[in-house]
């Protein structure tokens, strides 16, 4: 019987347990860094010929083998195979069966270490890119929806409790300042991966005379790293881009829940596009906020993600341990999840159809202007202690007699505060609250339209 090839070279007498093989293979995971890895191997094998590690001849040669390996997996016809552990192996075995031993030359002056490092980097800031656009897309899609429909107003809320009249848009418009604090998270995050580690070697750097300026240059990084055990080591960009996903979807899942409470019969403040919802098998009169509730569901799986990496890294000795290869699944994951959803709540917002009149008449229950009588009794030279207890007392009897605050007859308002006059009325209304929360980031129009003029809308 032939022998196995022994993978891991001379220093084995044996091949590896099939067991072993099946339960530290990644390939199946980490065969979506194939692009990235080969843009690596390009650069490698270029900085190796130009510096004369190999002849240049030699690194043509292997350039264009991997361009013909990239060719064959994006084809389908690439044999995958777990005996050659990840995509790394994989990749390299190919070369060699294609061009020959000079394939056996691409590992020079590198070791997987600083090559899974800089496939990840290379991963990651695509997908960043990606995130960032898709953020950038759902926050026009909030602005167009706030734009469409800016003079609606709402009930504001405090503790799920009627609180304040507010404007639709000046609501969907506190979502577009946290996507906006989303991105900027992200643009750092991009910051700490677009640094190059390819160099570093297994930990301690190379003995060969590498240029690890160009390799940048050929990819595209603005640095390098500058201590080899920390390269091959950590993995906090990836942490700080599963953070940043975590304290999104925070974001996300409110915005979510907003939507299913918005939609419900309860409410009935939107309607959600027939397209994006679902029937009941059983209840034929069902329209179920489906998408809206995945949204809110997958917060779990990327808080989960991030408390797994976290874990993972936790007390590893310098510097690269193979706990790390369990960084993809969350990593890839996570960025699949956040463009899902990214994309999934622009959609939503752009076919949302908003019902104006229950939000308004919801409004003008629940003694939503009770703050701007005890505005306009301060306005009379009263505290605002002290306008807080009448104000609270005239609510006390309006309770009791079924009524709002401006039903009340000036003579009774008078019985609580002789210095209520007949123009109490004119700034009892919610439309008047509304127009005189003027101070910056309130939600008066006239701020409302400057945001929305500042995001283009
Ligand atoms: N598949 C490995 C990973 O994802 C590549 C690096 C392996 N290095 C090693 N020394 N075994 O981390």
């Amino acid at each position: 019987m032939a022998k196995k090839k022994q993978l891991w070279g001379g220093r084995f007498a044996g091949s590896t347990a099939d067991s072993v093989v099946a339960f530290t293979a990644s390939v199946d995971v980490d065969r979506r860094l194939y692009r990235h890895d080969i843009a690596g191997s390009i650069a490698h094998a270029r900085m190796l010929g130009r510096q004369g590690i190999i002849p240049a001849g030699e690194a043509r040669k292997i350039v264009a083998g991997l361009r013909a390996v990239r060719k064959e997996i994006e084809s389908g016809a690439f044999p995958f195979s777990v005996a050659d552990e990840d995509i790394h192996m994989n990749i390299e075995r190919r070369l060699t069966e294609k061009i020959g031993s000079v394939g056996e030359k691409l590992h020079t002056a590198r070791s997987r270490n600083d090559q899974v490092n800089l496939d990840t980097r290379l991963y990651l800031r695509e997908a960043l890119d990606g995130i960032l656009g898709d953020l950038q897309a759902l926050q026009e899609a909030l602005a167009g929806a706030a734009r469409r429909n800016e003079h609606v107003l709402m009930p504001g809320y405090t503790h799920l409790q009627r609180a304040q009249p507010v404007l639709f848009a000046h609501h969907l418009l506190a979502y577009v300042e946290m996507f906006e604090r989303d991105k900027s998270r992200y643009h750092h995050c991009r910051e700490q991966t677009n640094v190059m580690p390819l160099g570093s070697g297994a930990l301690a750097g190379t003995t060969f005379p590498i240029d690890r300026a160009y390799v940048a240059k050929l990819l595209g990084f603005p640095r390098v790293t500058q201590n080899s055990i920390d390269a091959v080591s950590d993995r906090d960009f990836v942490l700080e881009f599963l953070s940043a996903s975590a304290i999104l979807f925070v974001h996300l899942s409110r915005m979510a829940d907003e939507l299913i409470l918005w939609s419900s019969e309860e409410f009935g403040f939107i309607e959600l596009p027939d397209a994006y919802c679902t029937g009941s098998s059983m209840m034929p009169q069902k329209k179920n906020p489906d998408v809206a509730e995945l949204i809110r569901g997958k917060t779990g799986r990327v808080y989960g993600h991030l408390n797994a990496l976290l874990a993972i890294m936790k007390g590893l000795p310098l510097a690269y341990n193979r706990d790390l290869q369990e960084d993809k699944e969350p990593l890839f994951d996570t960025a699949d999840t956040v463009a899902a959803c990214l994309a999934m709540a622009r959609e939503l917002f752009n076919g949302l159809k908003v019902r104006g009149e229950r939000m308004a008449a919801a409004a003008e229950q629940g003694f939503m202007n009770a703050t701007d009588l005890a505005d306009y009794l301060v306005g009379r030279g009263l505290s605002f202690r002290a306008a807080h207890d009448v104000v609270g007392r005239v609510v006390r009897h309006c309770i009791d007699q079924g009524c709002k605050l401006d039903d009340l007859p000036l003579e009774e308002l008078q019985g609580y505060c002789p210095d209520i006059g007949p123009d109490v009325y004119k700034v009892l209304t919610l439309r008047a609250g509304v127009e005189r929360r003027r101070a910056p980031g309130g939600t008066a129009p006239v701020n409302v339209r400057r945001q929305l003029k500042k995001l283009g809308v």
